[in-house]
């Protein structure tokens, strides 16, 4: 099989032919940002969504953003293929250093790798998914997109070593969002989410969601959702770029709702896909 092709600063070469450098700041600290883009039959899902919170977490962060949108979109352009549903992976770290230290290095140029990846169908998309809570041990800037994802991790794995496919995370009692996904459940009828704010990252698909809720009389509201309540909502739905809308089915080992994908979770499924095809 032809091996794949991906960007690294500058270059389009052989995934095997990409390399960078062991001081490089995002190896050595982690210390840089990224982007997950869904594209479908090559076209690319809320760009200017997802170049706008790439350039929120790149100021966070204090990394000049190295590209203008237009630069962007002409870098992922020869990657995507139209036949496919695919994913854009784009990682900006801070460059390599001359030497470990903490400090931000003076006049060194980040690092840009961007490559694109086939969606994989997720099985529990269609089937729904266990999930567990756990106490959210993540920083206060959750709201940039960072590759240090350290926490995010073990939160994930520990719901695999539970069973689960995804972990809840609660802060002081409340929900903040996923290992890698945010949080929607349904309570008393009304869709309700976590605001904004720097403990959630602002996902894209989450923004899609309130605004389809939105337009089709669909009752929602962002809002605190305690772990009693999300304990009794009657659907609990965690969702992202690359898995879209997964129903949870089962927490903390207790049947959520009825047990099976909710009618708000195939109202709005349906209503997602249509509004995809609607763009390609
Ligand atoms: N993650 N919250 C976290 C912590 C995430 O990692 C993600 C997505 C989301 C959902 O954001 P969006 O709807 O924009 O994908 C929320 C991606 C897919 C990842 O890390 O692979």
């Amino acid at each position: 099989m032809a091996s794949k092709t991906v960007y690294l600063n500058g270059h389009y070469l052989p995934l095997e032919e990409a390399k960078v450098s062991v001081l490089d700041r995002g190896f050595l600290f982690g210390d840089g940002i990224y982007e997950v883009i869904p594209a479908y039959h090559g076209k690319l899902f809320r760009l200017d969504d997802h170049l706008q919170r790439l350039e929120n977490s790149l100021a966070i962060v204090r990394i000049t953003n190295p590209h203008s949108r237009s630069e962007w979109q002409a870098i992922f352009a020869p990657l995507l293929d139209a036949d496919k549903n695919q994913y854009i992976y784009l990682q900006i770290t801070r460059g390599p250093a001359e030497k470990r230290d903490h400090a931000f290095p003076e006049g060194v140029a980040p690092t840009v790798f961007v490559m694109c990846s086939d969606i994989a169908p997720f099985a529990g998309a269609q089937t729904g998914i266990k999930a567990v809570t756990l106490d959210d041990s993540r920083w206060k800037l959750c709201h940039a997109k960072t590759i240090t994802l350290l926490a995010n991790i073990l939160h994930r794995q520990e719901a695999i070593d539970q069973g689960g496919a995804e972990a809840i995370l609660i802060k002081d009692g409340y929900v903040t969002e996923g290992a890698a996904s945010n949080v929607f459940a349904v309570i008393n009828g009304v869709l309700v989410t976590p605001p904004k704010s720097n403990g959630i990252l602002p996902g894209i698909t989450r923004d899609v969601i309130l605004e389809l809720a939105g337009k089709n009389n669909i009752a929602w509201r962002e809002g605190l959702i305690a772990l009693d309540e999300l304990k009794s909502a009657s659907e609990i739905w965690v969702t992202s770029s690359t898995r879209e809308i997964v129903a949870v089915i089962e927490l903390d080992g207790a049947v959520v709702g009825n047990g099976t994908l909710g009618p708000v979770w195939h109202t709005m499924n349906d209503i997602l896909q249509a509004y995809k095809e609607s763009l390609t």
